[in-house]
């Protein structure tokens, strides 16, 4: 039922090759076991969410606990894949999949804004997500609005112009 097509939807058929290969580097735990419990968007006032890093990416956490919030990006993986127009449940008027945020895109990746709470053996304890139990987390970034980006050594930078 959640993946048939509603009125002026419109399916094409997907090219058979990747392009590009993607390691699923944890998985998000959430209260949530069905899309349809899901929230449209994730708020950092809602439930704590898990997000389990894997090994061996443990140690890439090293020094995330500074930034208060942090870009989450995750597969999700129930979606199909093959829509190029969309005509979203809680809004009758088709539009293009790149006009949406739908999980239902030819690569199904989605991002939030989440709060950091506290990060404990390889888990981070975050508020601002809607996935659904289980989905596969592809990367963890600082907040572009909290990142300074390290100093340039402009020094380096001219000596090799
Ligand atoms: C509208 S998307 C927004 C995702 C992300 N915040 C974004 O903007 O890229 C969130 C919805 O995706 C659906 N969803 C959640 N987990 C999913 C999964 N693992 N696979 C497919 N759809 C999922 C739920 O219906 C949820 O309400």
């Amino acid at each position: 039922m959640e993946n048939d097509l509603r009125a002026g939807e419109q399916a094409v058929a997907p090219p058979a090759s990747t392009d590009a290969g993607l390691v699923f580097i944890g998985r998000i735990r959430t209260p949530w076991t069905a899309r349809s419990e899901c929230p449209r968007q994730g708020a950092v006032d809602g439930p704590v969410c898990t997000i389990e890093v894997f090994d061996p990416w443990i140690e890439a956490l090293h020094g995330i606990a500074q930034y208060p919030t942090l870009e989450i990006l995750y597969w999700m993986n129930q979606s199909r894949r093959d829509l190029v127009r969309q005509n979203p449940a809680n809004d009758d008027r088709v539009r293009g999949t790149f006009a949406l945020r739908s999980p239902i895109r030819p690569n199904p990746i989605a991002t939030s804004i989440v709060r950091l709470e506290r990060v404990e053996n390889g888990r981070l304890h975050v508020r601002g997500l809607d996935c659904v139990d289980g989905t596969p987390l592809l990367d963890i970034k600082p907040d572009r609005k909290c990142f300074t980006p390290p100093v340039v050594d402009i020094d380096a930078v001219t000596s090799r112009s």
